[in-house]
């Protein structure tokens, strides 16, 4: 293994973006047949994803080679980008052109994509989308007139600050819209860090081991100017206090309450009948005043279907009610009936997860990067996509 010439390296990034324009290498990830199985590159068409572990190689390379084309390009994956740098390098000796991807899936599972979803150059706002494309997350950064405000941010919050610097804006509060189940939030760490205000609604906050001021419903968010309006809207049934951030009339944040295809799963309290009955209300009641044109943005993506051709993942509300399922349950039975036959198993790493985000306990970064592998799991009443 040690004269293995080194092979080239694409890093994340570059691998997402060639997905997203249609051109993607053929994926050869080898991993175990269960990590596989479990979670990998999402987006690529039926043939260009490929298993073969690793052990395979060092057993039947001549076997190995065989499975692969020869005129195509390939991006080897493995879980921290070791093995696979191995299997690049035999590709590389047979004249296959063989990429590895820089850091493995640990690297893919971080990568984060920011993507502008408004920008009005006369009043000075911005609203950013960060899709953290391996887990499904998708967390918001609104600027105006030099202040930025961070909404459902990941652990890994120099995205965050970044993001503000380059726009010559400080961070003047950090949000989340409810307690997240899937992933750890950075907003407490963000808010230690940067001596700003935390907010959690206080029905989601019991047991929080560290200060934040709860949003009440109703509640203006001052941010930079008078130029942008964000108002706190109740909208429980995920968890009791999901709250969903309406700025200008225009977007509405959602948080995990209402999704592209599906909406939150109201189980994770272990009282899935009566939030399901709040979600109802939420969406027929809470939200029945919104106009149809209002651009949600939610905080979760159940897969790239869900992302537009520009970069984005939301819909109009107005398409929302047409198109995605929940909607068309009309009655509260029906509703429940609906909802409740449609939720998917719990992994059980949310428990410890909900612990982490209220401050209870603390996960090292090893721990970490292990309890957020994979996918959010956070959607009830998927629809096929
Ligand atoms: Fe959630």
């Amino acid at each position: 293994m040690s004269d293995s010439p080194v092979p080239e390296e694409l890093t994340p990034d570059e691998l997402y973006q060639a997905i997203r324009r249609g051109t993607p290498p053929l994926v050869l990830d080898v991993r175990n047949e269960d990590e596989f199985a479990s979670w990998t590159i999402e987006g690529l068409p039926l043939n260009d994803l490929l298993n073969i572990p690793y052990f395979m190689f060092l057993e039947d390379e001549a076997g190995c080679l065989e499975r692969l084309p020869r005129a195509r390009e390939v991006a080897v994956v493995c879980a921290k980008g070791g093995s696979s740098a191995f299997v690049a390098s035999i590709l590389g000796q047979h004249g296959i052109r063989a990429r590895n991807l820089r850091g493995g899936m640990i690297a893919w599972g971080d990568l984060h994509v920011t993507t502008g979803v408004a920008s009005t150059r006369e009043s000075a706002v911005t609203l950013s989308q960060i899709n953290r494309v391996g887990k499904r997350c998708l967390s918001y950064v609104i600027i105006s007139n030099g202040e930025a405000l961070v909404i459902d941010p990941a652990r890994h919050v120099d995205w965050y600050t970044s993001l503000a610097q380059a726009q010559q804006a400080r961070l003047t509060r950090a949000i989340d819209t409810h307690l997240h189940a899937d992933h750890l939030s950075g907003g407490p760490a963000i808010a230690r860090s940067l001596g700003i205000p935390y907010h959690i609604r206080l029905d989601d906050a019991a047991g929080a081991r560290f200060p934040y001021h709860s949003l009440a419903d109703g509640t203006r968010l001052a941010l930079g100017s008078s130029v942008v309006e964000i108002i706190a809207m109740h909208t429980p049934g995920h968890t009791p206090g999901s709250t969903s951030l309406l700025v200008n009339d225009k977007y509405l944040l959602t948080g995990d309450t209402l999704f592209v295809s599906s909406i939150g799963r109201p189980d994770l309290g272990d009282k899935a009948e009566e939030w399901a009955k709040l979600l109802y209300r939420t969406l027929f009641d809470r939200m029945a005043h919104l106009s149809d044109a209002v651009l949600i943005l939610p905080a979760h993506y159940s897969g790239v279907a869900e992302i537009r051709h520009d970069g984005i993942v939301a819909t109009p509300l107005g398409v929302a009610r047409r198109k995605n399922p929940v909607f068309q349950s009309r009655t509260e039975p029906q509703f429940l009936d609906y909802v409740l036959n449609h939720l998917p198993a719990q992994p059980p790493v949310y428990e410890a997860i909900r612990r982490a985000n209220l401050g209870q306990i603390v996960f090292d970064a090893e721990h970490a990067t292990e309890a957020e592998l994979g996918p959010n799991q956070c959607a009830a009443a998927l629809s096929p996509n």
